[in-house]
């Protein structure tokens, strides 16, 4: 076993691991706040490679749930007015804050293409995903 592994190699595995294992989950990936910015930064993901490695608090699924600190899922991209499109082929989103200590540091955004995937299994598992990633940070 590799025990120097980086955090951003094991995110990048728990990222791989999620894509690999649901079959609606087509972009994996992991957004922290960016130091004292008001913005997230993309940290490791699993999927196609984005322009959107920064986001500012407020735009898009992902800087909604850095100031409400809930889950946001978003069963159609189209009917979002404020939205970040990465790929025309995503029609559907779930964001889920992740809390170290109780406070709002970052986000696991999974996209999917296909239309209305996510149920309320799908957030309580991306709960506990964050739950075990907090841990390891
Ligand atoms: N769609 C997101 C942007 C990030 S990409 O999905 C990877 C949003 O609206 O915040």
């Amino acid at each position: 076993a590799d025990y120097n592994k980086s955090v951003e190699d094991r995110l990048t595995a728990v990222c791989e691991f999620l894509k690999s294992s649901v079959d609606y989950y087509n972009w994996v990936g992991f957004y922290f706040r960016n130091g004292d910015k008001e913005e997230l930064k993309l940290s490791s993901f699993a999927g196609e490679p984005t322009d959107h490695t920064i986001i500012p608090f407020g735009k898009g699924i992902c800087g909604q749930v850095a100031v409400s600190n809930k889950n946001f899922v978003v069963p159609d991209v189209k009917a979002q007015d404020n939205y970040i499109a990465c790929s025309i082929n995503v029609k559907s989103e779930i964001v889920v804050p992740l809390f170290l200590k109780g406070e709002n540091i970052g986000q696991i955004d999974i996209d999917s293409h296909a239309v209305d995937p996510f149920s309320e299994e799908d957030e309580r598992f991306l709960e506990f995903v964050n739950e075990k990633v907090a841990e390891i940070l």
